[in-house]
């Protein structure tokens, strides 16, 4: 089967993005996608199939009342799960974890919609996710998870503000809290929405257990991606493709990696293993050692905006500052890491640095905005209010047990993940560049006006990177591209494209807005 470049990706069908270092969305195309399916693997092309049969194992049905206990296949269609209360599946292989699913009517009438628990680590950890089909084929196309960073904030953002099968209503025009999104990544692929690590979004834990680490919160992922697959055969060997933004750029290389390396071991024991194939992410944070002079850029140079908007008392202390901030976080974050003295470094940093920034008043994902609301968007106090009706709590089967009360980012994960200065502690470039050297692919995009990941940033790091394409992609051209590759069409943005590694930056992208003017390109890409 060939193996779709990134050429073949059609990069715009998108709108608009997403949280903490949120950024815009370029979108892949449905060639791309369904290139990649493995149709000869489907167990079940039509949606009545419902179990598959295989070892008896525990299936219950659950409510608030009373439970039932059934002997029944241990694998299921999609389709048969009910929309009334959760179906609960076990596999034996994963003793410790169930999946708690049940059909919603939420977001999105044209799919079929799941939304649900991953009970992990024998059931004190729930971890809730939205799955929602893809509106081509969702029988072949590939599936795609959506993850948001913080590290604490939920995916819904993500899913209710940017590249969601529906967008939070702003205008009170709708009689269900939604509107539904025609440039939905659902167009061309199934896509879930996982809430994680614990304490994230809907998720919860029975009794405090939390996960501090990136590379602790991979081992949750990983055993929910591989629960997925395999309860569901009829995502059996489909493409995976892993996407977020912001502090997924700490979060996904981890993960891919994590679930790369289950799989080698997974293949010896003759397991089933995930087609992973590629990591999407946006305005990221990865490589924090440019992170600093990024800022500096687009503040104070013409890399954003032609002319830069700080103060120039303001940028004439920065640079002074930079090459201070970028030796100490060198010595004590990065040659060796030292938590005090990294911590002391970062300090600095975002005194020097970062301060300015915030002074301004501007919305440090949207240079070209003011900060109002939560986390600077408006939409957020919209979506906590939306989530907290007891309607939509209903609709998605929100336990009670869970948290009471939505927020779109957990304090309590943020300060867990600072406290092992997970951002700083490790070179998460250097996931990248050992799955790109396995051959597993990764898109870069970043939205232009985005400050707090922003693409100066992540450009000099992608440069930088040390891989077996690193000369291949230093010696590829940046172009401008256009919706629709339309070179009438104003310029969207800049490309440069290797068939491994690709970045993509759109022009005059922030955070979460939406962008008509990418969306256009979206209708001809799907005919
Ligand atoms: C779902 O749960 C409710 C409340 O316990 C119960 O009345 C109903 O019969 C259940 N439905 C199914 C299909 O099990
Ligand atoms: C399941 O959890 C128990 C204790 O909680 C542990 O001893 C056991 O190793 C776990 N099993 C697997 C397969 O992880
Ligand atoms: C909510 O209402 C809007 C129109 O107001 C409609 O487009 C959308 O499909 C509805 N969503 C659901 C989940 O019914």
């Amino acid at each position: 089967m060939p193996v779709p470049q990134w050429s073949n990706l059609n990069l715009f069908r998108l709108t608009a993005l997403t949280a903490l270092c949120f950024a815009v969305i370029p979108l892949t195309n449905a060639a791309a996608f369904h290139g990649s399916s493995h149709a000869d693997q489907l167990l079940f092309s039509t949606p009545g199939a419902s179990l598959i049969a295989g070892p008896a194992s525990s299936f219950e049905s659950t409510s608030s009342s009373p439970k039932t206990t059934f002997d029944t296949p241990k694998q299921l269609h999609l389709s048969a799960v009910k929309s009334d209360n959760f179906t609960v599946l076990s596999h034996p292989n994963f003793p410790n974890h169930s999946i708690r699913v049940k059909k919603s009517d939420f977001c999105d009438p044209t799919v079929n919609v799941y939304t649900g628990y991953l009970d992990v680590d024998s059931g004190a950890k729930h971890l809730f996710f939205y799955f929602f089909e893809s509106r081509s084929n969702p029988e072949k196309d590939d599936v795609m998870m959506w993850i948001n960073g913080g590290p604490g904030c939920s995916s819904s953002m993500g899913l209710l503000m940017e590249l969601g099968p529906c967008n939070i209503d702003m205008t009170g025009t709708s009689s269900n809290g939604t509107l539904w999104n025609p440039y939905s990544w659902n167009e061309v692929a199934n896509i879930f929405f996982l809430d994680q690590p614990v304490g994230v979004g809907f998720s919860y834990a029975d009794y405090g257990e939390t996960v501090e680490t990136t590379e602790d919160a991979a081992k949750n992922v990983h055993a929910f991606i591989t629960i997925f697959f395999e309860q569901f055969p009829q995502f059996a060997g489909r493409a995976l493709h892993l996407s977020g933004e912001s502090y997924g750029g700490r979060y996904l290389p981890v993960f891919a990696s994590e679930i790369y390396d289950q799989n080698q071991m997974a293949a010896q024991e003759g397991r089933n293993t995930i087609n992973l194939k590629s990591v999407i992410i946006g305005n990221g944070i990865t490589d924090i050692s440019t992170l600093y002079p990024g800022r500096y850029e687009v503040e104070c140079g013409t890399a954003s905006l032609d002319v830069p908007f700080q103060s120039i008392s303001t940028c004439v202390r920065m640079k002074a500052a930079l090459p201070r901030c970028q030796k100490a976080m060198q010595d004590a974050c990065i040659d060796q890491f030292d938590a005090i003295n990294c911590r002391a470094a970062v300090s600095f940093c975002d005194n020097e640095l970062s301060t300015g920034m915030w002074a301004t008043g501007r919305n440090v994902y949207d240079i070209s905005k003011p900060c109002e609301g939560d986390l600077c968007y408006k939409e957020n106090d919209v979506i906590k209010r939306y989530l907290d009706l007891p309607s939509t709590r209903s609709l998605l089967g929100v336990s009670d047990s869970g948290p009471s009360s939505f927020s779109a980012c957990s304090d309590a994960v943020g300060q867990a993940f600072s406290s092992h200065m997970d951002k700083w502690a490790v070179h998460t470039q250097d996931y990248i560049a050992n799955l790109l050297d396995r051959g597993v692919r990764v898109l870069i995009y970043a939205g232009t006006y985005d400050w707090q990941c922003n693409f100066v940033a992540n450009k000099m790091w992608v440069e930088k990177l040390q891989w077996h394409g690193s000369a291949l992609y230093a010696a590829s051209e940046w172009r401008d591209w256009s919706p629709d590759n339309d070179l009438t069409s104003p310029k969207a943005g800049e490309v440069k494209e290797t068939p491994l590694l690709s970045f993509v930056t759109i022009r005059g992208a922030g955070h979460m807005i939406r962008i008509p003017f990418f969306v256009q390109g979206l209708t001809m890409i799907l005919t």
